[in-house]
Protein backbone atom coordinates (compact mmCIF):
# COMPACT_ATOMS: atom_id res chain seq x y z
CA UNK A 1 0.00 0.00 0.00
CA UNK A 2 1.02 3.78 -1.02
CA UNK A 3 2.01 5.75 2.24
CA UNK A 4 0.96 9.19 1.45
CA UNK A 5 1.75 11.89 4.18
CA UNK A 6 -0.99 14.66 3.73
CA UNK A 7 -0.74 15.89 7.16
CA UNK A 8 2.29 18.56 7.24
CA UNK A 9 0.41 21.01 9.36
CA UNK A 10 0.62 18.81 12.15
CA UNK A 11 4.23 18.26 11.78
CA UNK A 12 6.80 17.59 8.95
CA UNK A 13 9.26 14.87 8.42
CA UNK A 14 12.81 16.24 9.74
CA UNK A 15 14.98 17.15 6.95
CA UNK A 16 18.07 14.68 6.99
CA UNK A 17 20.52 17.75 7.46
CA UNK A 18 18.89 18.86 9.92
CA UNK A 19 19.37 15.34 11.74
CA UNK A 20 22.79 15.66 10.66
CA UNK A 21 23.40 19.01 11.86
CA UNK A 22 21.70 17.73 15.63
CA UNK A 23 23.56 14.15 15.74
CA UNK A 24 26.94 15.72 17.64
CA UNK A 25 25.18 17.45 20.32
CA UNK A 26 23.40 14.18 21.45
CA UNK A 27 26.62 12.26 21.37
CA UNK A 28 30.50 13.58 21.83
CA UNK A 29 29.56 17.28 21.57
CA UNK A 30 27.61 17.43 24.90
CA UNK A 31 28.54 20.13 27.12
CA UNK A 32 26.40 22.66 28.91
CA UNK A 33 26.23 26.06 27.59
CA UNK A 34 26.84 27.33 30.89
CA UNK A 35 29.93 25.45 31.74
CA UNK A 36 32.69 27.85 31.63
CA UNK A 37 35.27 25.54 30.12
CA UNK A 38 36.71 24.14 26.78
CA UNK A 39 33.89 21.77 26.71
CA UNK A 40 30.53 24.52 27.14
CA UNK A 41 32.36 27.47 25.57
CA UNK A 42 31.97 26.41 22.18
CA UNK A 43 28.51 25.33 22.94
CA UNK A 44 27.30 28.90 24.09
CA UNK A 45 28.82 30.32 20.94
CA UNK A 46 26.95 28.26 18.60
CA UNK A 47 23.56 28.94 20.41
CA UNK A 48 24.41 32.85 20.08
CA UNK A 49 25.17 31.90 16.51
CA UNK A 50 21.58 29.92 16.05
CA UNK A 51 20.20 33.19 17.74
CA UNK A 52 21.53 35.44 15.36
CA UNK A 53 20.89 32.98 12.01
CA UNK A 54 17.64 33.43 12.72
CA UNK A 55 17.08 37.13 13.91
CA UNK A 56 18.73 38.13 10.62
CA UNK A 57 16.19 35.56 9.09
CA UNK A 58 13.55 37.88 10.31
CA UNK A 59 15.33 41.11 9.42
CA UNK A 60 15.62 41.97 13.06
CA UNK A 61 19.34 41.62 14.13
CA UNK A 62 19.04 44.21 16.52
CA UNK A 63 16.33 42.87 18.53
CA UNK A 64 15.87 39.34 20.87
CA UNK A 65 14.84 35.84 20.61
CA UNK A 66 14.16 33.11 23.67
CA UNK A 67 14.37 29.76 22.60
CA UNK A 68 11.51 27.81 24.40
CA UNK A 69 10.02 24.55 23.52
CA UNK A 70 7.85 25.37 20.87
CA UNK A 71 4.87 26.97 19.86
CA UNK A 72 3.21 26.28 22.40
CA UNK A 73 5.70 27.82 24.97
CA UNK A 74 6.27 30.73 22.65
CA UNK A 75 2.62 32.16 22.75
CA UNK A 76 2.20 31.17 26.27
CA UNK A 77 5.39 33.45 26.99
CA UNK A 78 3.86 36.46 24.71
CA UNK A 79 0.93 36.00 26.43
CA UNK A 80 1.57 35.69 30.38
CA UNK A 81 4.92 36.76 30.66
CA UNK A 82 4.04 40.25 28.73
CA UNK A 83 1.08 40.87 30.92
CA UNK A 84 2.90 40.09 34.21
CA UNK A 85 5.18 42.57 32.86
CA UNK A 86 2.71 44.99 32.53
CA UNK A 87 0.23 45.10 34.82
CA UNK A 88 -1.69 48.21 35.07
CA UNK A 89 -3.54 46.71 31.89
CA UNK A 90 -6.47 44.25 31.83
CA UNK A 91 -7.52 43.48 28.53
CA UNK A 92 -6.18 41.15 25.63
CA UNK A 93 -7.80 41.00 21.88
CA UNK A 94 -7.42 37.79 20.45
CA UNK A 95 -9.73 35.83 17.68
CA UNK A 96 -12.14 33.03 17.61
CA UNK A 97 -10.21 31.16 15.39
CA UNK A 98 -6.88 31.07 17.11
CA UNK A 99 -4.92 27.81 18.63
CA UNK A 100 -5.69 26.67 21.54
CA UNK A 101 -2.32 27.80 22.87
CA UNK A 102 -3.26 30.93 22.69
CA UNK A 103 -6.76 30.32 23.54
CA UNK A 104 -6.54 28.64 26.48
CA UNK A 105 -3.55 30.53 27.13
CA UNK A 106 -6.01 33.58 27.31
CA UNK A 107 -8.16 31.29 29.02
CA UNK A 108 -6.17 31.14 31.84
CA UNK A 109 -5.69 35.07 32.00
CA UNK A 110 -9.47 35.52 32.36
CA UNK A 111 -9.55 33.27 35.23
CA UNK A 112 -7.33 35.41 37.37
CA UNK A 113 -9.18 38.27 36.32
CA UNK A 114 -8.44 39.55 32.89
CA UNK A 115 -10.62 40.76 30.11
CA UNK A 116 -10.57 38.52 26.77
CA UNK A 117 -12.27 39.43 23.95
CA UNK A 118 -11.99 36.92 20.69
CA UNK A 119 -13.00 38.50 17.63
CA UNK A 120 -15.43 37.01 15.13
CA UNK A 121 -14.03 36.60 11.82
CA UNK A 122 -15.86 36.53 8.30
CA UNK A 123 -16.60 33.25 6.86
CA UNK A 124 -13.46 33.27 5.06
CA UNK A 125 -11.80 33.50 8.53
CA UNK A 126 -10.58 37.23 8.08
CA UNK A 127 -10.86 39.83 11.15
CA UNK A 128 -12.13 43.07 10.27
CA UNK A 129 -9.55 46.04 10.97
CA UNK A 130 -11.98 48.33 11.64
CA UNK A 131 -13.22 46.20 14.44
CA UNK A 132 -9.97 45.87 15.85
CA UNK A 133 -9.03 49.40 15.63
CA UNK A 134 -12.65 50.51 17.45
CA UNK A 135 -11.54 48.06 20.17
CA UNK A 136 -8.54 48.79 21.65
CA UNK A 137 -8.30 51.28 24.27
CA UNK A 138 -6.46 52.34 27.41
CA UNK A 139 -6.89 49.09 28.59
CA UNK A 140 -5.63 47.00 26.29
CA UNK A 141 -2.95 45.60 27.30
CA UNK A 142 -2.16 43.08 23.84
CA UNK A 143 -3.15 41.97 20.63
CA UNK A 144 -2.48 38.02 19.64
CA UNK A 145 -3.44 37.05 16.57
CA UNK A 146 -2.50 34.25 14.53
CA UNK A 147 -0.89 34.68 10.91
CA UNK A 148 -1.64 31.82 9.17
CA UNK A 149 -4.61 29.47 10.51
CA UNK A 150 -3.55 26.01 11.19
CA UNK A 151 -7.04 24.66 9.95
CA UNK A 152 -8.51 26.46 7.60
CA UNK A 153 -5.23 28.75 5.50
CA UNK A 154 -6.38 31.84 6.66
CA UNK A 155 -3.29 34.62 6.05
CA UNK A 156 -4.46 37.61 7.92
CA UNK A 157 -3.23 40.87 6.72
CA UNK A 158 -0.84 41.24 9.14
CA UNK A 159 0.70 44.09 8.08
CA UNK A 160 -1.95 46.18 8.64
CA UNK A 161 -2.98 44.47 12.02
CA UNK A 162 0.75 45.83 13.20
CA UNK A 163 -0.36 49.62 11.91
CA UNK A 164 -3.51 50.03 13.96
CA UNK A 165 -1.73 48.06 17.30
CA UNK A 166 1.29 50.35 16.33
CA UNK A 167 -1.01 53.51 15.80
CA UNK A 168 -2.49 52.84 19.21
CA UNK A 169 0.23 52.19 21.30
CA UNK A 170 -0.67 48.67 22.04
CA UNK A 171 1.45 45.52 21.90
CA UNK A 172 0.77 42.87 19.50
CA UNK A 173 1.80 39.41 19.64
CA UNK A 174 1.47 37.30 16.72
CA UNK A 175 1.54 33.44 16.24
CA UNK A 176 3.62 32.69 12.68
CA UNK A 177 3.67 28.78 14.04
CA UNK A 178 1.98 27.95 10.41
CA UNK A 179 3.38 30.96 8.26
CA UNK A 180 7.01 30.64 8.03
CA UNK A 181 7.31 29.18 5.14
CA UNK A 182 4.76 30.17 3.00
CA UNK A 183 5.35 33.88 3.50
CA UNK A 184 7.58 36.46 4.09
CA UNK A 185 8.39 37.53 7.31
CA UNK A 186 9.88 40.51 7.18
CA UNK A 187 10.11 42.27 11.07
CA UNK A 188 11.77 45.21 9.67
CA UNK A 189 8.98 46.40 8.23
CA UNK A 190 5.85 44.91 10.22
CA UNK A 191 5.26 46.30 13.23
CA UNK A 192 5.09 43.08 15.63
CA UNK A 193 6.39 43.25 18.99
CA UNK A 194 6.42 39.11 19.74
CA UNK A 195 6.73 36.78 17.00
CA UNK A 196 6.23 32.82 18.00
CA UNK A 197 8.27 29.80 15.98
CA UNK A 198 7.80 26.41 15.84
CA UNK A 199 10.96 24.20 14.73
CA UNK A 200 8.92 21.37 13.76
CA UNK A 201 6.18 23.05 11.11
CA UNK A 202 9.40 23.71 9.16
CA UNK A 203 11.29 20.08 8.82
CA UNK A 204 12.73 20.93 12.25
CA UNK A 205 12.89 19.11 15.51
CA UNK A 206 9.74 18.74 17.75
CA UNK A 207 9.94 20.32 21.20
CA UNK A 208 11.65 23.40 19.64
CA UNK A 209 10.75 26.30 19.02
CA UNK A 210 11.37 30.65 20.29
CA UNK A 211 9.78 33.95 20.77
CA UNK A 212 11.15 37.16 18.67
CA UNK A 213 10.62 40.17 21.05
CA UNK A 214 11.42 43.66 20.18
CA UNK A 215 14.44 45.06 21.76
CA UNK A 216 12.90 47.14 24.76
CA UNK A 217 9.87 44.99 25.53
CA UNK A 218 9.77 44.01 28.77
CA UNK A 219 8.97 40.04 29.62
CA UNK A 220 8.08 38.40 33.17
CA UNK A 221 9.97 34.37 32.27
CA UNK A 222 7.05 31.70 33.29
CA UNK A 223 10.05 29.25 34.40
CA UNK A 224 12.42 30.25 37.03
CA UNK A 225 15.63 28.92 37.87
CA UNK A 226 18.91 29.65 36.23
CA UNK A 227 20.15 32.65 34.13
CA UNK A 228 19.56 31.01 31.03
CA UNK A 229 18.35 32.88 27.51
CA UNK A 230 18.89 36.71 29.02
CA UNK A 231 16.41 35.43 32.62
CA UNK A 232 13.80 35.09 30.09
CA UNK A 233 13.28 31.28 30.29
CA UNK A 234 15.26 29.20 33.14
CA UNK A 235 16.51 25.96 32.48
CA UNK A 236 19.87 23.56 30.38
CA UNK A 237 19.06 24.56 26.59
CA UNK A 238 17.64 21.83 24.31
CA UNK A 239 21.18 22.28 22.19
CA UNK A 240 20.25 20.22 20.12
CA UNK A 241 17.04 21.87 19.31
CA UNK A 242 17.87 25.06 18.55
CA UNK A 243 20.97 23.74 16.54
CA UNK A 244 18.57 22.01 13.98
CA UNK A 245 15.97 24.38 14.20
CA UNK A 246 18.72 27.25 13.12
CA UNK A 247 19.74 24.62 10.79
CA UNK A 248 15.94 24.27 9.13
CA UNK A 249 14.99 27.96 9.81
CA UNK A 250 17.83 29.26 7.33
CA UNK A 251 17.07 26.19 4.49
CA UNK A 252 13.55 27.07 4.37
CA UNK A 253 14.22 30.58 4.18
CA UNK A 254 16.48 29.92 1.05
CA UNK A 255 13.55 27.51 -0.05
CA UNK A 256 10.81 29.52 0.71
CA UNK A 257 9.91 30.78 -2.49
CA UNK A 258 9.68 27.26 -5.20
CA UNK A 259 7.98 25.80 -1.78
CA UNK A 260 5.38 27.62 -1.81
CA UNK A 261 4.71 28.04 -5.61
CA UNK A 262 5.53 23.88 -5.33
CA UNK A 263 2.80 23.62 -2.65
CA UNK A 264 0.26 26.83 -4.15
CA UNK A 265 0.32 24.41 -7.58
CA UNK A 266 -0.38 21.21 -5.99
CA UNK A 267 -2.87 22.18 -3.65
CA UNK A 268 -4.58 23.56 -6.51
CA UNK A 269 -4.68 20.73 -8.75
CA UNK A 270 -5.84 18.33 -5.94
CA UNK A 271 -8.76 20.41 -5.38
CA UNK A 272 -9.60 20.86 -9.15
CA UNK A 273 -9.60 16.75 -9.04
CA UNK A 274 -11.63 16.41 -6.18
CA UNK A 275 -14.19 18.89 -7.04
CA UNK A 276 -14.14 17.12 -10.75
CA UNK A 277 -15.07 13.89 -9.08
CA UNK A 278 -17.09 14.31 -6.03
CA UNK A 279 -20.55 15.99 -5.69
CA UNK A 280 -21.21 18.04 -2.67
CA UNK A 281 -17.81 19.29 -1.67
CA UNK A 282 -16.81 23.00 -0.49
CA UNK A 283 -13.70 24.39 0.22
CA UNK A 284 -13.60 26.16 3.71
CA UNK A 285 -11.48 29.34 4.48
CA UNK A 286 -10.55 31.57 1.93
CA UNK A 287 -10.00 30.68 -1.85
CA UNK A 288 -6.94 29.15 -3.05
CA UNK A 289 -4.59 31.60 -4.52
CA UNK A 290 -6.24 34.44 -2.09
CA UNK A 291 -4.77 34.97 1.17
CA UNK A 292 -4.55 31.29 2.15
CA UNK A 293 -1.18 29.23 3.65
CA UNK A 294 -0.30 27.23 0.38
CA UNK A 295 -0.54 24.06 1.43
CA UNK A 296 -3.54 23.92 3.08
CA UNK A 297 -6.58 22.25 1.58
CA UNK A 298 -9.70 22.30 3.98
CA UNK A 299 -12.71 20.74 2.54
CA UNK A 300 -15.93 19.69 3.96
CA UNK A 301 -18.29 16.72 2.26
CA UNK A 302 -21.99 17.05 2.55
CA UNK A 303 -23.54 14.46 5.00
CA UNK A 304 -20.67 12.42 5.72
CA UNK A 305 -18.36 12.32 9.18
CA UNK A 306 -15.08 14.14 8.55
CA UNK A 307 -13.63 11.34 11.45
CA UNK A 308 -14.51 8.80 9.56
CA UNK A 309 -13.75 10.01 5.84
CA UNK A 310 -10.08 10.35 7.64
CA UNK A 311 -10.36 6.79 8.78
CA UNK A 312 -11.56 5.40 4.97
CA UNK A 313 -8.13 7.39 3.93
CA UNK A 314 -5.73 6.54 6.30
CA UNK A 315 -6.70 2.52 5.81
CA UNK A 316 -5.79 3.66 2.06
CA UNK A 317 -2.34 5.14 3.07
CA UNK A 318 -3.51 8.34 2.97
CA UNK A 319 -2.88 10.47 6.53
CA UNK A 320 -4.97 13.75 7.04
CA UNK A 321 -6.75 15.41 9.65
CA UNK A 322 -9.97 16.24 10.73
CA UNK A 323 -10.06 19.86 12.07
CA UNK A 324 -7.22 20.79 13.96
CA UNK A 325 -4.58 17.43 15.10
CA UNK A 326 -4.83 18.77 18.55
CA UNK A 327 -8.66 18.34 18.39
CA UNK A 328 -8.52 15.44 16.01
CA UNK A 329 -10.65 12.66 18.84
CA UNK A 330 -13.11 15.19 19.48
CA UNK A 331 -16.30 14.50 17.75
CA UNK A 332 -17.69 18.47 18.35
CA UNK A 333 -16.62 20.50 15.15
CA UNK A 334 -13.90 22.55 15.32
CA UNK A 335 -13.83 26.03 17.22
CA UNK A 336 -12.68 27.32 13.34
CA UNK A 337 -14.76 25.96 11.78
CA UNK A 338 -17.87 27.45 13.76
CA UNK A 339 -16.54 30.21 14.05
CA UNK A 340 -16.45 30.93 9.86
CA UNK A 341 -20.13 29.54 10.17
CA UNK A 342 -19.95 26.53 8.04
CA UNK A 343 -23.19 25.03 7.15
CA UNK A 344 -24.88 22.71 9.24
CA UNK A 345 -25.01 20.06 6.53
CA UNK A 346 -21.12 20.28 6.14
CA UNK A 347 -19.49 21.21 9.37
CA UNK A 348 -18.86 17.52 10.35
CA UNK A 349 -17.90 16.65 7.07
CA UNK A 350 -14.23 18.29 7.04
CA UNK A 351 -11.06 17.21 6.56
CA UNK A 352 -7.92 19.02 6.26
CA UNK A 353 -5.25 17.66 3.53
CA UNK A 354 -1.77 20.03 4.28
CA UNK A 355 0.82 19.23 1.65
CA UNK A 356 4.75 19.68 1.98
CA UNK A 357 7.77 19.20 0.27
CA UNK A 358 7.57 15.32 -0.12
CA UNK A 359 4.45 15.64 -1.55
CA UNK A 360 4.71 14.11 -5.19
CA UNK A 361 2.47 14.93 -8.07
CA UNK A 362 1.92 11.77 -9.34
CA UNK A 363 -0.15 10.89 -5.97
CA UNK A 364 -2.32 13.93 -6.25
CA UNK A 365 -4.31 11.96 -8.56
CA UNK A 366 -3.88 8.76 -6.21
CA UNK A 367 -5.68 11.00 -3.28
CA UNK A 368 -8.35 12.27 -5.77
CA UNK A 369 -9.56 8.72 -6.61
CA UNK A 370 -9.71 7.45 -3.04
CA UNK A 371 -11.49 10.41 -1.42
CA UNK A 372 -14.29 10.01 -4.62
CA UNK A 373 -14.18 6.14 -3.22
CA UNK A 374 -14.41 6.66 0.39
CA UNK A 375 -17.47 9.74 0.28
CA UNK A 376 -18.79 7.12 -1.98
CA UNK A 377 -18.93 4.29 0.17
CA UNK A 378 -19.77 6.46 2.93
CA UNK A 379 -22.89 7.88 1.65
CA UNK A 380 -24.65 4.77 0.42
C1 LIG B 1 -0.84 27.88 14.61
C2 LIG B 1 -0.19 27.06 15.68
N1 LIG B 1 0.21 27.65 16.81
C3 LIG B 1 0.82 26.97 17.77
C4 LIG B 1 1.04 25.62 17.67
C5 LIG B 1 1.74 24.90 18.78
O1 LIG B 1 3.06 24.60 18.43
P1 LIG B 1 3.86 23.41 19.13
O2 LIG B 1 3.32 22.13 18.59
O3 LIG B 1 5.28 23.63 18.75
O4 LIG B 1 3.65 23.55 20.60
C6 LIG B 1 0.63 24.95 16.53
C7 LIG B 1 0.80 23.49 16.39
O5 LIG B 1 -0.04 22.80 15.84
C8 LIG B 1 0.00 25.69 15.49
O6 LIG B 1 -0.41 25.10 14.37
Amino acid sequence: MKTIYLDHAATTPIKDEVRDRMMPYLSESFGNPSSLHHVGIPIRKLINDARNTILRGLNASDDQLVFTSGGTESSNLAIKGYAFAHPDKKEIITTKIEHHATLHACSFMESIGYTVIEMDVDRAGFIDLDDLESRLNSNTLLVSIIWGNNEIGTIQDIESIGKICRKKGVALHVDAVQVFGHETIDLGHLSIDMLTLSAHKFYGPKGSGCLFFRKGIAIEPLIHGGMQEMSRRAGTENVAGILGMAEAFERMLVNRESYSTKLSRQTKTLKDLVFEQVDDVRLNGPDLLERRLSGNLNLSFKGISGMELAYELDKRGIAVSTGSACNARSVEPSHVLKAIGVDEDYVHGAIRLSLGENTRDEDLQYVANAIEEAVSDLRA
